[in-house]
């Protein structure tokens, strides 16, 4: 009998990252989440994702520099994203970019890992111009040239913003969410990842296949639906009665439950506290407020817990991301854990093919059409 979804089936050995569901513990190549939220910094992390240990200060600065040198797009593909409809998704915005860019870069089909790090460093380092590309351009803005002398999420919010230097604040929040967002095991969109690296295919096309298992409301999808629910919702007082209705109409929660942790999912934890702080500074903590209100009840009625998806979308909104967003920042972050396995995968690969356990009729014979 097959349990539905691959639960609990482990389907590689990998030494990246580690998801203990029963403690509600992260690692990454052995560092706790919360650590290294606390005294990392996003491209430090993805050193850690590629090479599996920390890096020496000369690594993480040719490391750094790569990904800040790398950040400008083909000026065919913002033309081409210029001609999109203004309505896209930025998901799907963001699927047709990087799959076009494969199209750009000379070195697209060449194999070993020397090639499949560049090609990575160019995609960790054009995925964020793209997603700030697109909300300037469907708001019928100019895009601005990314800057070079910052951190990727510095550079992301300044892009966003149309070229406004972002506060320290808000560019160590978006830090620290894309550190917490980085990898996760085999989670959907990883798993997509390998599968298609597996076939010894291209990693752009690995990132595109990983990108649309990311965009559904069952994964990455989620925060962007969490903070829908916060604005229906609009105030503390109308927390208990929403969800009585939801529960009533047996709607599922958003941002709740998760397929391996079976208590506080470590991650949200962390955005947790950031949601909170950030209220905090802000002088407002209406959306904290309502968020732990929601976490409160359906523990309570429910028994779930909060996913990585939950605190992410208040942390977000407080930082004045348009709200469609959400799941293209969590690519931006996820990018790194993304190359991280596809490497992984090419360096020892076999093809990922299981099988289906066939529940159909056999041995029928073929009916003539005009006798059916
Ligand atoms: N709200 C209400 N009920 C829920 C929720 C929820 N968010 N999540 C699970 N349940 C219920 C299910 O209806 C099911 O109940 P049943 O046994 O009475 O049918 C039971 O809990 C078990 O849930 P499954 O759907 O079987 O759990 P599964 O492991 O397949 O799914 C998933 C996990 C997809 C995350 C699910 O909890 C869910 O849909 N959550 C909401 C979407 C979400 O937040 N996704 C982001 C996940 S984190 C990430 O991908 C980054």
């Amino acid at each position: 009998m097959v349990k539905a979804g691959l639960e609990d089936i482990v389907a590689a050995s990998s030494s990246i990252c580690d998801v203990n569901g029963t403690e509600g513990r992260l690692i990454y190549c052995g560092y706790d989440i919360s650590d290294l939220a606390d005294n990392s910094t996003f491209e430090e992390v993805v050193y850690l994702l590629w090479y599996g240990r920390l890096p020496t200060k000369t690594e993480l600065e040719t490391l750094t520099k790569g990904l800040q040198a790398n950040r400008r797009i083909p000026e065919d593909v913002v033309k081409a994203m210029k001609a999109y409809p203004k309505d896209a998704l930025p998901m799907e915005v963001l699927r047709t970019a990087v799959s076009m860019l494969s199209m750009y870069d000379k070195e697209a089909e060449d194999k070993g890992r020397e090639p499949n790090v560049r090609k990575a460093i160019r995609l960790t380092a054009q995925i964020p111009t793209i997603v700030a590309y697109w909300d300037l351009i469907r708001n019928g803005k100019e895009v601005v040239a990314p800057k070079e002398d910052c951190s990727l999420s510095h550079n992301f919010l300044y892009m966003l913003s149309g070229g406004k230097e972002p506060d320290a604040v808000a560019v160590r929040s978006l830090d620290i969410a894309l550190i917490l967002h980085a990898d996760h095991e085999l989670n959907a969109s990883t798993f997509a990842a390998r599968v298609a690296a597996a076939t010894e295919t291209d990693i752009y096309s690995a990132i595109t296949a990983a990108i649309g298992t990311l965009k559904g409301p069952l994964h990455g999808g989620a925060n962007q639906e969490v903070i829908k629910m916060l604005l229906e919702i609009g105030s503390l007082a109308n927390v208990e009665p929403h969800l009585e209705k939801m529960f009533a109409e047996h709607k599922k929660v958003m941002g709740f439950g998760h397929r391996v942790y079976k208590t506080t999912d470590p991650r949200a934890a962390n955005l947790r506290r950031m949601s909170e702080a950030l209220g905090k500074q802000m002088g407002d903590t209406k959306w904290f407020d309502m968020s732990a209100k929601i976490e409160e009840i359906v523990k309570a009625d429910k028994g779930l817990n909060a996913n990585v998806d939950f605190y992410s979308a208040s942390v977000y909104y407080m930082l004045g991301i348009p709200t469609d967003l959400y799941t293209p920042i969590f690519a931006i972050s996820r990018m790194s854990g993304w190359a991280a396995h596809v490497l992984e995968q090419y360096a020892n690969n076999r093809l990922i093919r299981p099988r289906a356990d066939y529940t159909g009729e056999r041995n029928l014979k073929y009916v003539a059409i005009d006798k059916r």
